[in-house]
């Protein structure tokens, strides 16, 4: 397996792989599958376009030409803020689970966060009652901060958020790996 910044040859396979998340899974997504089927191919090739230092860049994990699962980081641009990130859009399907895959997307997103000059934080949501994704987070580094009431509207109901923080001034390459 592989863990590589995806460019925008790999938009189709990558809007393949995120159409299928927000299907399978939309509880664990704010996106819905009605307003990310109908954003153009460019929209997808945008997100993965190579620059020095994009506001967003996508990682994705492959194997013999497949993507096995996918982690986005966004970075902060205003002065005040831009020492943040905030990992987005982590999927890994369901046959390919277990393996690993989800916890060196995320590793890697931290690294590449870390490799970011003047980026100290690293932000995400993950839906209350995720368990899979939030031990995940939290076997990486991330620590709860919030809990957030009525975060998304679903199935005419709502789910609530918790907002996790890594503080990459306190983690290491031990903490982070075991
Ligand atoms: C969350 C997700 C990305 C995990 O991917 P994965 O490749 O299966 O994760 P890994 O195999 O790397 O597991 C890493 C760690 O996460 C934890 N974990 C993973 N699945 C778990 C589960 N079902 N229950 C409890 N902990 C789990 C474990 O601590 C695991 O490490 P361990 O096996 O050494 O104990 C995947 O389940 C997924 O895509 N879920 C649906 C979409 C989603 O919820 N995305 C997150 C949105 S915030």
């Amino acid at each position: 397996m592989n863990i590589q910044r995806l460019s925008p040859p790999q938009a189709p396979a990558y809007r393949a792989l995120m159409l299928e998340a927000y299907a399978a899974h939309p509880d664990a997504f704010t996106s819905s599958v009605a307003e990310r089927v109908a954003l153009p191919m460019s929209w997808w090739e945008a997100r993965l376009a190579n620059g020095p230092a994009p506001r967003e860049v996508v990682l994705g994990a492959t194997e013999g030409g497949s993507l096995l699962g996918v982690a986005g980081l966004s970075f902060e641009t205003r002065e005040k803020a831009c020492h943040k990130a905030t990992l987005f859009g982590m999927y890994v399907p369901a046959s390919l689970r277990g393996r690993g895959v989800g916890r060196e997307l995320v590793v890697t997103a931290l690294d590449c966060a870390r490799a970011r000059p003047g980026v100290r934080v690293v932000q995400l949501t993950v839906t209350s009652g995720n368990v899979a994704a939030q031990t995940l987070y939290e076997r990486c580094g991330f620590v709860t901060f919030g809990l957030e009431p009525l975060a998304v509207a679903v199935d005419g109901g709502f789910v609530s958020k918790r907002h996790m923080w890594c503080d990459l001034g306190a983690t290491d390459e031990s903490t982070r790996r075991t």
